[in-house]
């Protein structure tokens, strides 16, 4: 029920699992990127929303979306696997969306992994297109596709 999902900006506290939960779930077989400090430092940052879905007191799923001028991009997502299917992710996505539209922005942009059908399947339920696939985009291993989503019309 995403009635029930409570969403927050993160605390510097949350960088350790949040970042844990990219390794997991969405930096599996490349380099571990999105160390806790690199997060604590998107959380410290002005132009960068990174949300938690917190669960008796645990981090369950995050997101991290980046602004820039009208665009904001999405740089990760994830839901613990326990928590998938529920509405957590839609619930998480729909929030940032929120906060995009707020704030101004006419496109999000983001990226996945092309092997990622679950997350294709959720973005694109969730209206993004696929723009085009690029070769070797993760760390010189895995193709990746770029979508994106207009919120309005960009301004002329
Ligand atoms: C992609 C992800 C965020 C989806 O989160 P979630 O909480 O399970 O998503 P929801 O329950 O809100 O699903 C909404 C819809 O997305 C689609 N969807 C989600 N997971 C899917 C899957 N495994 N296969 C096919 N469609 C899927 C479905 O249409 C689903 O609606 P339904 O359950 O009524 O059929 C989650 O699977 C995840 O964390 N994956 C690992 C990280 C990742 O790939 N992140 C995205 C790239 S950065």
């Amino acid at each position: 029920m995403i009635a029930d999902i409570s969403i927050e900006l993160a605390r510097r506290a949350d960088a350790a699992a949040i970042a844990a939960l990219s390794r997991d779930a969405i930096e599996h077989g490349l380099p571990w990127r999105w160390t806790p400090t690199r997060v604590r430092r998107a959380i410290e940052h002005p132009e960068t929303n990174v949300a938690v879905v917190r669960e008796l007191g645990a981090v369950v799923a995050f997101g991290i979306m980046i602004y820039a001028g009208e665009t904001a991009h999405l740089q990760l997502l994830a839901v613990r696997p326990s928590r998938r299917r529920c509405g957590v992710g839609s619930a998480l996505l729909i929030w940032l969306e929120g906060v995009a539209r707020a704030a101004g922005i006419a496109r999000i942009g983001l990226e996945a992994r092309v092997d990622n059908a679950a997350g294709r399947c959720f973005y694109s339920e969730h209206g993004y297109h696929e723009r085009h696939i690029v070769a070797a985009m993760y760390g010189g291993r895995f193709d990746g596709v770029r979508m994106e989503k207009w919120l309005r019309p960009a301004a002329q």
